[in-house]
């Protein structure tokens, strides 16, 4: 039984399943971050970033801060994908300026046996709260998307303990001990899925899979340590809830040479960033799956007009008809001005409606 609002605004779910829409839906990859001076002011109020994370009340205040300054057409559930490590006592911390760190990385067959099978509703119930919470707040405004980092790229954070450039860690374990790593990826891969689920039944309305390190490794690689545990993610989720389907967006940065890959596994979406061309991708991908992207996050450094034209070359390059939700290729830098987002929050509504005009 649901109390839900009806959504007001479900362009996204929509275009996520490639139905027509009269304009592109767009939301921002960490639209709700450091950018933002309301954020930092909330975060410094919560002391530090997991203290953020872990109160439903501030976590719903910074998801719907940028809907209130800015026309979006989704809201991301507030949170991180290192929570899943840190819930299996990996012991997660945000050094001052340095990035995630995890006190107990992940080096032995014996620390991968010995990792707990969590329940998404106990060690990760502050999530579920967040979700409900925000999902109240928002009213119907607009779809919540829930999310979760790829089996892959939380394996990476665990074994290095922390962010990397080399990945000699995680790549060593890969090719001197794959049994190992297979065992950590596929424990990975079904605490992802109850996790996600938990968040579908908490009241997140589409999900989002992200593999920020799925590109750093060679094809076959990525599909054996990679796509394959991502496919397997996607075969367990609860694919309709509320009497809606939940769309699946599936997102491997640096994967447009395998989009015929990715739209293989069984989600509705594609997050594309912006080495690749959406008229190349969609060539290839069309007719399986939506796709996400691709604006390259620091044209929001540039003017206006510069804002403009690289938004009108991105309508075009996907062209017209159903199946796209405009997104940055990756995260929001934190130096943008807000003002940036607002001209092209706008720019992508106004110039998209020619190509969703009936005749198209
Ligand atoms: O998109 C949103 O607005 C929702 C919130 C969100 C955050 N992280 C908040 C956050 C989401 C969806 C993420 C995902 C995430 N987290 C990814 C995948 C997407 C990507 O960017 O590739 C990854 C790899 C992480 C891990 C992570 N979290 C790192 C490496 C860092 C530190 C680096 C950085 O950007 O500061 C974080 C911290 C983090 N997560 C911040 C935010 C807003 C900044 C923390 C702060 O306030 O200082």
């Amino acid at each position: 039984m649901s109390t839900a609002s009806p959504l007001v605004n479900d362009r996204f779910l929509r275009a996520l399943l490639r139905q027509p829409v009269d304009y592109t839906p767009l939301w921002i990859m960490r639209q709700a971050g450091r950018y933002l001076p309301e954020y930092r002011a909330t975060r410094s109020k919560a002391g530090d970033f997991m203290s953020l994370c872990r109160s439903a009340e501030l976590a719903c205040e910074v998801t719907l801060q940028p809907l209130e300054r800015f026309d979006l057409d989704a809201a991301i559930l507030f949170s991180d994908i290192l929570t899943v490590p840190d819930a299996m006592g990996l012991g997660l911390s945000f050094a001052a300026g340095e990035g995630p760190v995890f006190a107990h990385p992940l080096r032995s067959r014996a620390a991968i046996e010995k990792l707990p099978i969590i329940d998404p509703n106990l060690e990760l119930g502050y999530v579920m709260n967040a979700v409900r919470t925000i999902r109240h707040a928002l009213q119907g405004r607009v779809p919540l998307i829930g999310f979760s980092g790829s089996p892959w790229t939380l394996a990476t954070y665990m074994v290095e303990g922390g962010s990397t450039k080399e990945f000699a860690h995680i790549k060593g374990l890969m090719y001197s001990d794959p049994s190992s790593a297979h065992l950590l990826l596929d424990k990975l891969s079904r605490a992802v899925t109850d996790y996600l689920n938990a968040q579908v039944q908490s009241g997140a309305q589409a999900l989002m899979i992200f593999d920020t390190w799925g590109g750093v490794l060679s094809p076959d690689k990525y599909r054996e340590f990679s796509l394959r545990y991502m496919a397997q993610i996607v075969d367990g989720l609860i694919r309709e809830h509320d009497g809606r389907r939940v769309p699946v967006i599936v997102f491997t940065k640096g994967g447009g040479a395998w989009a015929q890959d990715i739209a293989a596994i069984g989600a509705d979406a594609m997050g594309v960033d912006w080495t690749s061309d959406l008229t190349a991708v969609r060539q290839q991908v069309g007719h399986l799956v939506a796709l996400q992207g691709n604006l390259d996050p620091s044209v929001l450094y540039a003017p206006e007009p510069v804002i403009e034209q690289e938004v009108a070359r991105v309508l075009a390059a996907f062209g017209h008809g159903n199946g796209h939700v405009f997104n940055l290729g990756h995260g929001i830098h934190q130096h943008v001005d807000p003002d940036r987002v607002r001209y092209l929050v706008d720019a992508v509504h106004r110039l998209s409606r020619p190509y969703h005009a009936a005749h198209s």
